[in-house]
């Protein structure tokens, strides 16, 4: 049956669906058949979990900052100049010559074999016994954030987390409406003595961050990273141990990882069934538009993340699997990592260079000894929303701090990323900042 196109008042004071639908405000065109309204209220029909799905900052951010002229510390990016464009390629030709009905194919939602086995050949170097039932690749190791809290985080579940901690974490598992505890941090990572007060709580899990964490760029310190993994074992508590940043190491010793340590403690797991579920990904020192990404972690969970996944996508991109494989495989990452790790380095000393040139006195920020970002705390009277409304007028971007807090604090910090600016536009970018910290005063 035809519809008719009427107008008519609707009441509709629980409704923010569209601008039109106001307590008694506007005409609504409204479609009716059979003169019953067959227009759906899409707010009254989403599941209870969207209530709890904010838009990210960073990602708002991102649309203004792509304009020209704009400096960025905003978003996570590597630096596009780094992408090995070239050789992905030359691979991907080759795959698609050599194995094109395979690359492009449907295949298994685990990943692609000989991948998965490289990265279980990674973790037994570190003495962990991980074999390929070990390991699900993931589309971005955001994706396996999200599986993860799909499998494990029934509503009102505490999740601890580091404070300040990474915003899509938050966002991934608010969806599965998580109840968030932040432990502190400092420079050596986060205060496990405070996590030990947590624990009590018999949290579902804990997320941490071990290298260069996003935001603040700290590092968790040998022995806290030991009294954690003693903490997970003591209190049966799952640690979600995400690790994009590690590789990008530019001075001092690399630590030995928690699924590493955890495998020290107790050498007989073989194959690994511990508690610690561990992250990767290939999108800091490959490319973040591959969207390959991994976890390791006891085989059972493996299958029930498995499952999770097949429901999401079936499995990540076949050809951009044997693309990052055959990158890791021939050895170029290697030396492409060292690329990386010395521009990101000379990045990192203009910004605190400039930040120690510029900024007030009584600021405080981290000094990363490698990854992407560093942390800045203002004095309390700043609040670095107000600093980005009049720094976004003069055309320099950043993540105020309160967003990566779950308590509400944090209204004086702020992210700053050091990977996406050449030396030049961080000087030019930091004293800008500078400039609009004096005239706030
Ligand atoms: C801490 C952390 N985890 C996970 C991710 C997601 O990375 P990807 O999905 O590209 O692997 C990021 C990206 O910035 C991150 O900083």
């Amino acid at each position: 049956m035809a519809s008719v196109t009427l107008l008519s008042y609707v009441e509709a004071a629980d409704c923010p669906c569209t601008s039109y639908c106001r307590w008694y405000s506007v005409l609504l065109r409204t479609r009716y058949e059979r003169g019953q309204i067959v227009e759906i209220c899409w707010s009254e029909r989403y599941a209870r979990r969207t209530r709890r799905m904010a838009g990210s900052t960073i990602r708002e951010l991102l649309k203004v900052t792509e304009q020209p002229g704009f400096i960025s510390f905003a978003g996570g990016l590597p630096a596009p100049e780094l992408f090995p464009v070239q050789e992905v390629a030359v691979v991907s030709q080759r795959i698609l010559a050599e194995s094109g009905p395979v690359a492009l194919q449907y295949s298994a939602t685990e990943g692609y074999r000989p991948l998965r086995a490289c990265i279980a050949q990674r973790l037994q170097s570190d003495g962990v016994a991980a074999g390929i039932d070990n390991v699900l690749i993931t589309t971005g190791s955001q994706q396996a954030l999200d599986l993860v809290g799909k499998i494990l985080v029934d509503p009102g579940d505490v999740v601890v987390v580091e404070s300040p901690t990474y915003l899509a974490a938050l966002q991934a598992w608010n969806a599965y409406e998580a109840e968030f505890v932040g432990v502190a941090a400092d420079d050596c990572g986060m205060e496990v003595d405070g996590l030990e007060q947590v624990i009590e709580r018999n949290p579902k899990m804990v997320y941490c961050q071990p290298n260069f964490q996003n935001p603040s760029g700290v590092t968790l310190s040998r022995e806290r990273r030991v009294h954690l993994v003693e903490l997970s074992r003591r209190h049966r508590v799952p640690v979600i141990e995400d690790d994009p940043y590690h590789e990008l190491r530019f001075e001092g010793d690399c630590l030995p990882g928690l699924m590493a340590l955890e495998a020290s403690l107790d050498p007989a797991r073989d194959p690994y069934d511990g508690n610690i579920i561990s992250l990767g990904t290939f999108s800091k020192v490959l490319a973040p538009g591959l969207r390959v990404g991994w976890v390791v972690a006891a085989a059972p969970v493996i299958t029930q993340l498995t499952l999770a996944k097949q429901g999401s996508d079936l499995h990540t991109s076949t050809l951009d699997q044997m693309i990052a494989h055959e990158l890791l495989r021939s050895g170029f990452l290697e030396g492409h990592k060292r690329v990386i790790r010395q521009t990101y380095r000379e990045r990192r000393d203009a910004m605190l260079e400039a930040l120690a040139d510029c900024f007030p006195p009584d600021t405080r920020w981290t000094r990363p000894a490698g990854g992407m970002f560093l942390w800045v705390e203002l004095p309390a009277s700043i609040d670095t929303a107000d600093l980005l409304r009049r720094a976004m007028e003069r055309r320099v971007a950043f993540v105020p701090g309160a967003a990566f807090h779950v308590d509400g604090t944090g209204h004086n910090t702020m992210r700053l990323n050091f990977s996406n600016s050449t030396p030049e536009q961080i000087r030019d970018g930091i004293a800008r900042l500078a400039h609009e910290l004096r005239e706030m005063g």
